[in-house]
């Protein structure tokens, strides 16, 4: 099977499956070419659903995946994306879900900055590996920075979503005040092990209303 069908085949599992509902999510899925983003991968490895290790430690500890299918798609329907929503992603590892979202939203541009989604990544290599792969694929709209994502970004702020793609043991007061009311949180609050939830939850005035929450595992955030 060539990429092409593989991905094909990914989406359409992930549709069958009731994971993807949405036809920007799906459309999103088919476009983006996630073996572009896994170094070395041929279509199997990169479009089974499973998430790929991108970097380990010297002792072979994984701190950046691409996630599995499964969750990428399950937090991307659950952010109810629309083209010119500017989005805050935590946690920008390879670069394959700022490209996702960046397809959904497009380029908002609201400031003129030409970014529709703000994607921040703790270390300055694997932000730098995302940044030209974004730039080889033409995926315009994203501006990948990098720093500590408990942070957020304040500059790019308000955003109409915030997407956690690493494991939170707590939501960042940042999240929060960079979140517009009525902007939606999507967040894995996690243990030390990386097992938890994904919270989606909305900004009221005064404070956070749960929509749903879904089991997860994930890398843990790690500080600066
Ligand atoms: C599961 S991976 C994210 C996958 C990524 N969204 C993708 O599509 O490839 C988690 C990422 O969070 C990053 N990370 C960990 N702690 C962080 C922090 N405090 N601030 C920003 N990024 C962090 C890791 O370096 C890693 O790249």
């Amino acid at each position: 099977m060539d990429v092409d069908d593989a991905r094909s085949a990914m989406v359409s599992h992930l549709r069958a499956a009731g994971v993807v509902r949405s036809p920007a999510v799906a459309a999103a899925l088919a476009a983006v070419p996630r073996h572009r983003f896994i170094e070395g991968a041929g279509a199997e490895a990169a479009y089974a659903d499973k998430a790929v290790t991108v970097k380990t430690t010297d002792d072979g500890v994984p701190i950046s995946s691409v996630s599995q299918p499964t969750m990428v798609a399950t937090m991307l329907e659950l952010c109810r994306l629309a083209p010119g929503h500017r989005v805050l992603e935590i946690g920008t590892g390879s670069g394959y879900n700022a490209a996702l979202l960046a397809t959904i939203v497009g380029v908002a541009g609201r400031d003129g900055d030409g970014g529709g989604v703000v994607s921040v990544e703790l270390d300055a290599d694997l932000a730098a590996g995302a940044r030209n792969r974004l730039h080889q694929l033409g995926v315009v709209g994203v501006r990948v920075v990098t720093g500590d994502g408990a942070a957020g970004h304040a500059p790019g702020a308000p955003y109409d979503r915030v997407i956690v793609t690493a494991g939170a043991h707590a939501i960042a007061a940042a999240w929060d005040d960079q979140l517009r009311v009525g902007g939606r949180l999507v967040v894995p609050i996690v243990d030390a092990e990386g097992i938890g939830v994904v919270r989606c939850l909305v900004k009221g005035p005064t404070d956070f209303e749960e929509l749903t929450r879904v089991p997860c595992g994930f890398l843990t955030m790690r500080t600066a």
